[in-house]
């Protein structure tokens, strides 16, 4: 793993940006995840594509996961959250038409998992991730197969309450199901680029770079990765116990 341990979330989600663009083949698939995470991430790769340094035109996009049973012009809607940050020329170059994600509003939710498995295959080149305080990553909640494909999840009751904050404040709003790539599919990306922000992320980092690896911290997974880059800022990396160290390798392959 590679660890970047910024100051702040706005140093933490430049370096973020600038992986992105020396890694990211384009023209290749780009794995994009939803939350509040990797939004500054999406303002900075919009600012790119505007001064000609970066585009997503030619290649396509694949969500992590959708909620089930969403309506279609919903805003918390990822595949309409994934368009309005993304797609157009005024974005990132990103055409609607090479936007993929779950279809959470088919009668066979479970086809539809199984379609999405069948699109994404091989794998993306560049997967981006977020977190969850509960250690889960796409919405591969506690508990599941670590050799899962795409499949219909159970949001927790932690995450629920987490997203709340995206349905005016109401647990209720938040939708019980969702569609979601499985670890597996997660780990049949070719390069990882996972972005943890603030305090409430810190148990869940120090369990990925630093615990043992568990289906009770989903994304533990990554650690049977061979290409994963982690960015953090200082409080997401607050419980972790060789951070020295790890700023050491980092500023010795940065310099
Ligand atoms: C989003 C996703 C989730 C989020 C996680 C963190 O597509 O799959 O794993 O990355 O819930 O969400 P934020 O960034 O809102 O804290």
């Amino acid at each position: 793993m590679r660890i970047a341990i910024a100051p702040t979330e706005a140093e933490g989600t430049a370096i973020a940006a600038r992986v992105l663009m020396e890694r990211f083949e384009q023209g290749k698939a780009l794995g994009v995840a939803t939350g509040s995470t990797p939004l500054g991430l999406y303002e900075k790769l919009r600012e790119a594509h505007a001064a000609g340094e970066f585009t997503l035109s030619g290649s396509s996009a694949y969500a992590l996961d959708e909620y089930i049973g969403i309506d279609a012009d919903h805003p918390e809607r990822y595949r309409n959250v994934l368009a309005t940050e993304l797609v157009g020329e005024d974005k990132t170059g990103l055409k609607d038409e090479d936007l993929y994600t779950p279809d959470g509003l088919a009668d066979d939710p479970a086809q539809a998992a199984a379609d999405y498995e069948e699109a994404i295959a091989p794998g993306v080149d560049l997967q981006i991730l977020g977190i969850g305080s509960d250690g889960h990553i796409g919405f591969n909640e506690p508990g599941g197969s670590l050799a899962s494909r795409t499949h219909i999840g159970v949001l927790t009751e932690q995450t629920r309450t987490d997203n709340a904050r995206f349905f005016d404040n109401d647990i209720d709003k938040v939708p019980t199901h969702c569609l979601t790539q499985g670890l597996a599919t997660i780990m049949g990306a070719k390069k990882l680029l996972l972005l943890a922000f603030g305090e409430k992320k810190a148990e869940a980092m120090k369990q990925v770079i630093e615990g043992p690896v568990s289906a009770f911290w989903p994304g533990t997974i990554l650690q049977h990765h061979p290409d994963v880059t982690i960015v953090l800022d200082e409080a997401a990396a607050g419980k972790l116990q060789l951070a020295d160290y790890y700023k050491a390798i980092w500023d010795s392959w940065n310099k």
